[in-house]
């Protein structure tokens, strides 16, 4: 048990304190013997301070830890549900109606289980930020909730009918809408001519090195390049042009069928394919039956670009930035204007990705950096002991990644991009989910969600705790500041779980009994370069639903967590983004009702409607401060 969580955050400055260098040389055991224990220790510390937030800049009264249907916000917070599972998207949507629900209607309608959310001004370039295309990720469909007669947990969602099929494909994917602010209140605009649904069944290009390519061919594409649909859009991100990145994430559970006479075996494995199915829709539709089309699972799993300015143009896998389990995938500027492309591998001891683009991006001609993201370096993380990160190049030729080793072309290093990492000897994490750049301070904020499976005997400096059930979170600094850089430094910003409890739980001293998380999924800056996380897989059995949790980067307050939101009962929380002003920070509140037991006739809640016969719906909220101001002001 690490005895020291409190040596995090007790230095006024910015740069790291004496402790942390020491810590980083030496690791931390060592540092702690070096300083001979707790006279140096405190000797670092400061006074406790005495106002609400503590040394927090955070003012607002700290939320008290809940769990129950509905949801909650600091006092002096309000929230309104923005849309919600079912609401009109595309003119012309039939309302909503869940218990004669068809495709045709949820192919207008908003989709279920939002996730990630974008913001793009509109018109573009708009700096007033009262109007914005907003775009959002549907990442999955709790097959239970969304229908009558399957009963409840995992195995209720093989049991669908191809109607309900129907509807689900149609509901994952993703959505444009537009929305405005009047009187400081956000609402959807009806009929956008902006307005989109991205399906599962939308037509979709393949770009890069594996287009084309053997392995992405199938009987309906027997050229390699197109394909239907994208499916488990996690997180995502953007780009400085103005495109959507969402990221496909699990998507091995929705193929099922025979799996025995797949091609490379090893590769299937790596990816999870033919595992398990989550999903009915190999019983109805032929290309997710492995046995019947055994490349479709190769055209899933990558970064799909979208412009939402352009409901036209079809969306793109760019399979430059390789193929694996992406949570999200968000950029920084390079200095010399090359774009950098922070990616995780969402598994327990999978990789932290970085994409670099070939060229500068041109902030004075949107349309030369059309194809961008077709023509860059695959980097791969691995996390030294010492305190360096190195950025491992994944490009056919190098190293190990060969002919002889299965890799001969750069087209099998995307497709296999998993496979190429373990050749390089990069950094099995746990699970890493959203990355994102501080906009003030430069640094990178990777999110490792959890990892019950790490052993004793594989632990290392970056991922510290064997059964590591409540996840932590790295702070990297790119050398030189420079994200086109393949080195720099990282460091632990926090270790989640309970205080004193859970062993080697590390935060900021003053950080309070409703303030401790656990896994943190993904995170937001506002623009004072604090950082704002949400969690997904609260201890439930604490009576603690997951939420959102704000603190400082820097000065006094640092990784001084404060709760700030609880969701409904079995919800997550996704999507966190503030507007630029910072007076809205939306949410996606994802899976309400996802509980044991829990099915549409007798949800574990109701949320947000709380009607009879009108099932839990995931939602986007709108989170504002009464009277206005800036959140956490
Ligand atoms: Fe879909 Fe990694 O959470
Ligand atoms: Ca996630
Ligand atoms: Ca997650």
């Amino acid at each position: 048990m690490d005895p020291s969580g409190d040596d995090i955050g007790t230095n006024p400055s910015t740069e790291p304190s004496m402790a942390e260098l020491i810590e980083r040389r030496l690791g931390r055991r060592a540092a702690m013997r070096g300083l001979a224990g707790v006279g140096a220790v405190a000797a670092f510390s400061q006074p406790a301070l005495a106002q609400a937030g503590g040394p927090s800049t955070l003012t607002f009264k700290e939320l008290a830890h809940t769990l129950d249907a509905d949801q909650h916000v600091a006092d002096g917070y309000d929230m309104k549900v923005l849309i919600r599972w079912g609401d009109p998207v595309m003119p012309g949507a039939p309302a909503f109606d869940p218990a004669n629900q068809t495709g045709t209607a949820q192919e207008k309608q908003f989709g279920y289980n939002n996730d990630y959310l974008g913001l793009h001004p509109l018109p573009a370039g708009d700096r007033s930020g009262d109007r914005f295309l907003m775009v959002a990720n549907h990442e999955y469909i709790n097959s239970n909730l969304m229908f009558a007669g399957l009963g409840a947990g995992r195995d209720a969602n093989l049991k669908t009918s191809k109607a309900q099929v129907e509807v689900e494909m149609a509901a994952v994917g993703g959505a444009v809408i537009e929305i405005a602010r009047e009187n400081g209140s956000w609402t959807v605009v009806p009929s956008s001519k902006y307005a989109r649904r991205i399906s599962a069944n939308t037509p979709m290009d393949i770009s890069g090195p594996a287009a084309g390519h053997d392995l992405m061919k199938t009987s309906a594409d027997p050229a390699g390049r197109k394909v239907l649909g994208t499916i488990n859009n996690c997180a995502g991100g953007g780009t400085p042009w103005g495109t959507w990145l969402t990221c496909e994430e699990n998507f091995d559970v929705y193929f099922g069928g025979d799996s025995s006479k797949l091609p490379l075996p090893e590769m299937q494995k790596r990816y999870g394919v033919g595992r398990a199915t989550g999903y009915g829709w190999f019983r109805h539709v032929d290309r997710f039956d492995l046995s019947k089309e055994p490349n479709e699972p190769n055209r899933f799993g990558w970064v799909v670009e979208i412009d939402p300015y352009d409901p036209g143009a079809a969306p793109v896998k760019r399979t430059a930035l390789g193929r694996f389990k992406h949570e999200g995938c968000t950029y920084a500027i390079a200095k010399d204007g090359r774009v950098a492309f922070y990616s995780g591998d969402d598994e327990r001891f999978d990789y932290v990705y970085k994409f670099v683009t070939a060229n500068p991006w041109n902030p004075n001609d949107r349309a030369a950096n059309k194809n961008l993201l077709d023509d860059g370096t695959l980097h791969v993380a691995r996390f030294e002991a010492d305190g360096r990160v190195q950025w491992l190049p994944l490009v056919q030729g190098q190293g190990p990644l060969t002919s002889e080793n299965g890799f001969a072309s750069q087209a099998d290093v995307a497709i296999k991009a998993r496979l190429a990492a373990d050749l390089l000897k990069a950094t099995p994490m746990d699970r890493p989910e959203d990355i994102e750049t501080n906009p003030v301070n430069g640094r990178v904020y990777v999110v490792l969600t959890n990892n019950s499976q790490r052993k004793p005997d594989q632990v290392d400096k970056a991922n510290p705790r064997a059964g590591n059930d409540h996840g932590h979170i790295l702070e990297i600094t790119p050398k030189d500041g420079d994200h086109g850089a393949t080195e720099g430094t990282w460091s632990i910003f926090l270790l989640g779980g309970k205080p004193g409890q859970d062993a080697g739980a590390r935060y900021h001293r003053a950080t309070s009994d409703n303030g401790w998380l656990s896994c943190p999924d993904n995170i937001a800056f506002d623009s004072k370069g604090r950082i704002w996380i949400v969690t997904d897989g609260a201890p439930t059995a604490a009576g603690i639903a997951d939420g959102v949790y704000g603190a400082d980067t820097a000065g006094f307050g640092r990784a001084l967590t404060r709760c700030f939101y609880q969701a409904p009962t079995g919800a997550e929380v996704c999507g966190p983004i503030f507007t630029p002003d910072d007076n809205t920070f939306f949410i996606a509140v994802q899976h309400p009702g996802e509980d044991a037991g829990s099915t549409f006739e007798k949800p574990s809640t109701r949320w947000p409607d709380f009607k009879d016969g009108m099932p839990p719906r995931p939602s986007i909220v709108a989170i504002t401060k009464k009277g206005g101001g800036a959140i956490g002001s």
